[in-house]
């Protein structure tokens, strides 16, 4: 299963509104093949892994996979989709014993392969399957995406300076870890105070990542309650498409594809979080990260729809006139009054890169 995990990694940057699945085919201690899921509308991991088993052993194939054990993290799909079920050709294919990580809430994989006499198992490496696969059960569970939010500050928490001045606090390589935690998500959102200060773009610039099949980019969004954006901004004219969310829609020169204005207003006059995390799931959005400044990382983080928080902290310090990563109270162990469970910590260049979870109750 560790080998069907490490496979489902070349599933990561293209699988999605699928989840990301990896399969390994073992016969006489052997492995034959391997797959994984690729964009939407090709091949899951199950049929990836039996063709990549006829390319290599041709017309051997066949009597290969007859008797053969497969090993896969998610549990293979029952009912045809955009593609055919992967049950059926692993009936067909005559695989006996089949061992699965993550249970698929939408899918009767395991009952029909039971009713077929194949041999079951499931849940090997249960865990860790499914976090891989987190984003996936956030939205089919919770019917929202699982939510990142990427905070890139000094070592007292600043995240920018209300003087203005440099846009960048941590090093290249951290920014360039952005950018595949960026590949990584189905979508990126932050709020007009940020667009307004820095311009950004929130494209994936990664050569290597802009190699690999289907779209790179995420989608992109911006709450803007009462549209102050002016028109000219990078995310308005790249071409690329952004969706604005706002309180009170009016008259804006750029309302016109491929820019979309959606109101989602709520009572405190600002943009809704639950209109947008309901669009966001109509949408089948999987992982949402979010690069934004003070007020909306306080409004997800009072909202509790944050689910990870990633810090990458420069060792420097921007004193007095720093803008805080929050408008509470705030340390890396401690958001005003929510605790923060340091998962992992690691050096990038000059900075530390923490993943940390807020703990809400
Ligand atoms: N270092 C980093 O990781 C990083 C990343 C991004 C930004 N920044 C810095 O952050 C600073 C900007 O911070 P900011 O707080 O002004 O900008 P922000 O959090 O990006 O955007 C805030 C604006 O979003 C709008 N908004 C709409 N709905 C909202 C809601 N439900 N909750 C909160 N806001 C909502 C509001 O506009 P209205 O006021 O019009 O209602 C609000 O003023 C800049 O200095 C930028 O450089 C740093």
């Amino acid at each position: 299963m560790l080998s069907a995990l490490s496979v489902a990694e070349k599933a990561r940057y293209i699988a999605s509104p699928n989840p990301m699945v990896g399969a390994v085919i073992v016969k006489d201690n052997q492995i034959i093949g391997t797959g994984f899921t690729h964009k939407p509308g090709c091949d899951h991991a199950e049929i990836d892994a039996i063709k990549n088993v006829y390319k290599k052993f041709k017309n051997e194939a066949s009597q290969k996979l007859n008797n053969s054990s497969i090993y896969v993290t998610l549990e293979p799909c029952s009912k045809q989709g955009r593609t055919p079920a992967c049950t059926r050709a692993i009936i067909e294919e005559g695989i006996k014993e089949i061992y699965i990580g993550s249970k698929d809430p939408l899918q009767k994989g395991i009952e029909e392969l039971k009713k077929a006499g194949l041999t079951v198992k499931s849940g090997l490496l249960e865990d860790k399957c499914n976090e891989f696969n987190r984003g996936f059960f956030s939205r089919i569970e919770r019917q929202r995406p699982f939510v990142t939010c990427k905070i890139a500050c000094s070592e007292d928490g600043g995240i920018g300076l209300t003087t203005g001045g440099d846009k960048w606090i941590t090093s290249k390589k951290s920014r360039e870890d952005v950018h595949k935690l960026r590949a990584a998500s189905d979508a990126i959102l932050t709020g007009v105070g940020t667009v307004l200060a820095d311009n950004p773009r929130l494209t994936v610039r990664d050569k290597a990542l802009s190699k690999l099949e289907g779209e790179i980019h995420p989608r992109r969004y911006v709450l803007d309650s009462s549209l102050r954006m002016k028109g000219n901004e990078h995310l308005l004219t790249d071409g690329l498409g952004t969706t604005i969310f706002c309180n009170d829609l009016k008259k804006v020169s750029y309302n016109k594809p491929p820019i979309k204005i959606i109101e989602a207003a709520s009572e405190s006059k600002r943009v809704s979080l639950q209109k947008v995390m309901d669009y966001l799931n109509k949408e089948e959005c999987n992982t949402l990260m979010i690069e934004a400044g003070s007020k909306i990382n306080t409004s997800f983080i009072a909202s509790e729809l944050i689910d990870e928080i990633i810090f990458y902290i420069a060792p420097v310090k921007l004193g007095k006139d720093r803008i805080n990563f929050s408008e509470f109270e705030s340390s890396f162990s401690k958001i005003g009054t929510i605790d923060l469970e340091l998962k992992e910590i690691s050096e990038i260049g000059p900075d530390k890169k923490l993943i940390t979870k807020p703990v809400y109750s």
